[in-house]
């Protein structure tokens, strides 16, 4: 949530700090602002509620003064609604110091009073110009940002990302963090602060990840970091994997809508390199099996779309690795008092690396002797790095605000992972190792094939239901995670009432929702490997179209039982049963996306929200 850019170099640094908040704009849309050192060693600043496009719009038709020197913020409001007033960047110090931030500052009331009986007064309703102003007492205390930045930060309590910069020293930018991310990337005679890599990989694909506390101060000519105390810290570099194109929406209507089209490569991705000869291997865990070698127990924790990726996992965890695994939402999971110690696996699932919740869950399985590992799409990311060990998904950037290919490529590294533990504890025989293989290898295809065949039908069918109110999605197994994800995604990005349920659950309470004309969409397993659960979940379906509901079926192409009681039905290819859930969830994505774009509205910027979730 919100997104951070900071630049010094040669180039004009308005055009930057705009293409890195474009990049950056998923993070939060509802205000954005840039401030400059312009040549002369003025500081310029222009900030505008609305998205992005409304502060270019404003920037086309008054210009701020070409400087080399900037830092830009797109924002989630947390503090103080999205007004012009409380977008950032916040100026202090007469205007001659500019601060933007990510987080929450949780000690900004006793800090504003401490201002405020100082005499120092504000323009903003936000925790975030109380940090200015503090930053501008103490560069009038030192003359030196540096000095200044790191008195403030020690002060500071809370989740932070905080960028500064002072008129009267152009060509430097600090940067600080504390559960909140920041990266830093490394150009020839310029450098970047971001969010996340995507500010900045159109001009460098060489990053330095910074760890927990530290502080960077970059000027053309090179970057420090330091700990809050300024003492040197080592910073880990890496290579970016994926180049700018990738983060781009090239010819699709929207980000969604690629990122869809990108699920079969997301689970090919993820496989890439870890097959081999029908067995898995993981090269980030090698030499790590005593991390699974002592565990009795394993304990998913993640949010949202994550989560539900998390309880399809549970089904291969414990078929091929035979330990007992339970699914937490991270947020509750830690303020429980949960029973765990070294002999419990903590594996935590999320597409950004930042997630407070989760990262919070980890910090504290760790504190309480777990052992950890992070299942992550994002290189240089928080959550991994205070994990044991890590897995990456590989789905590439992903930008619209609802997750789609991620979600696909979670349940593959989750199964790559089930796979490979069950290897290690010797409780995966060989055949079902080459046979899970030989499924998982097959996946991108099949998926390849539901676009294929269903993606026009849904979409027309999607239109046609552009005004329903209510949808339901029911799904039993390994299909209940996908009902639950099916429900989300519509509610999330086309604003309508939707609820996920294990179809079992249906006749101690749900059913009372079903009037006729209700949505009902329906996962349904195989005859073939699931017969007794086909059995009933074909039951369920007559009994809610003896109520009226509309049922919209999905089903595996050949199953002919669904037919006589489904208005709509929507095929996918054979897969084993474990593998039915990243098939099935591809045409209830297609179907939330042709739903919200019926109903004209913006499925890569849904209202409320923002990728990346950094606050609790
Ligand atoms: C829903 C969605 C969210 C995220 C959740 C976790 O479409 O995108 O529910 O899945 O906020 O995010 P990560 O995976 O970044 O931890």
């Amino acid at each position: 949530m919100c997104g951070i850019v900071g630049y010094v170099g040669p180039r004009d640094s308005q055009a930057v700090l705009l293409s890195g908040l474009a990049r950056l704009e998923y993070r939060g849309y509802d205000s954005a602002g840039i401030a400059v050192i312009d040549g002369a060693g003025e500081l310029g600043m222009r900030k505008r509620a609305g998205k992005l496009q409304v502060l270019r719009d404003d920037l086309a038709a008054s210009p701020l003064a070409d400087g080399t020197t900037g830092i830009g913020h797109t924002r989630w409001a947390t503090h103080g609604g999205p007004t012009d007033a409380n977008a950032h960047p916040h100026l202090a110090d007469d205007d001659k110091l500019a601060v933007i931030h990510n987080g929450i500052i949780e000690n900004f009331a006793e800090l504003k009073d401490e201002l405020a009986a100082d005499g120092f007064t504000f323009r903003s309703e936000t925790d975030t110009e109380v940090a200015a102003v503090l930053l501008g007492r103490e560069y009038a205390a030192s003359g030196d940002l540096i000095t200044a930045f790191r008195a403030v930060v020690k002060r500071l309590e809370g989740a932070f990302t905080l960028l500064a910069m002072h008129r009267d020293q152009p060509g430097l930018v600090v940067g600080a963090r504390r559960n909140s991310p920041l990266v830093i990337g490394l150009g020839e005679g310029e450098n970047f602060l971001g969010s996340d890599v995507a500010a900045f990989v159109e001009h460098t694909r060489n990053a330095l990840a910074i760890g927990q506390d530290e502080i960077v101060a970059i000027t053309p000519a090179g970057v420090e970091v330091t700990d809050f105390d300024g003492a040197p810290v080592e910073t880990s570099p890496f290579e970016v994997v994926w180049d700018a194109s990738a983060a781009e929406k090239g010819g699709w209507s929207s980000f969604m809508a690629k990122e869809v089209s990108e699920e079969p490569e997301a689970v090919a991705n993820t496989l890439r390199g870890r097959l081999h000869e029908g067995a898995v291997t993981i090269p980030e865990l090698d030499g790590l099996d005593d991390l699974f070698a002592g565990i009795n127990r394993i304990i998913v924790i993640a949010c949202g779309t994550a989560a539900y990726a998390g309880m399809v996992g549970k089904y291969a965890l414990e078929q091929w690795t035979r330990v007992p695994v339970d699914v937490e939402l991270a947020h509750e999971f830690r303020y429980r008092d949960p029973v765990i110690g070294p002999d419990t696996l903590v594996v935590s699932i999320s597409q950004s690396g930042e997630t407070m919740d989760t990262l919070m869950a980890v910090k504290f399985a760790r504190e309480r002797g777990a052992k950890t590992l992070s299942i992550c799409n994002t290189q240089g990311a928080t959550i991994p790095r205070e994990s044991d060990a890590i897995v990456y998904t590989h789905a590439g950037p992903e930008v619209a605000v609802a997750s789609t290919k991620a979600f696909v490529a979670q349940i593959t590294a989750l199964y790559l992972l089930a796979l490979h533990v069950g290897r290690v504890r010797g409780a995966l025989s060989d055949a079902a190792s080459v046979e899970a293989v030989r499924e998982l290898e097959a996946v991108p295809a099949k998926i390849v094939r539901v676009l294929e065949k269903e993606q026009a039908h849904i979409e027309q069918f999607a239109r046609w239901m552009g005004d329903t109110q209510s949808v339901l999605f029911l799904g039993r197994h390994v299909g209940y995670p996908i009902a639950l994800e099916g429900a989300l995604k519509l509610k999330e990005i086309s604003y309508i009432h939707a609820e996920g349920f294990a179809a079992g659950e249906l006749k101690h309470g749900p059913i009372a929702l079903v009037e006729p004309g209700q949505a009902v969409f329906v996962i349904v397993p195989s005859p073939r490997h699931s017969a007794e659960l086909h059995k009933k979940v074909v039951s369920n379906i007559q009994e809610i179209r003896a109520r009226g509901a509309r049922v919209i079926a999905v089903a595996e192409e050949g199953d002919a039982a669904v037919l006589p009681f489904a208005d709509e039905v929507l095929r996918i290819p054979l897969a084993g049963a474990l593998f039915e859930p990243l098939l099935a969830v591809v045409p209830l994505h297609i179907f939330a996306m042709g739903l919200a774009t019926a109903k004209g509205l913006d499925v890569d910027q849904p209202r409320n929200l923002a990728k990346s979730v950094t606050v609790e």
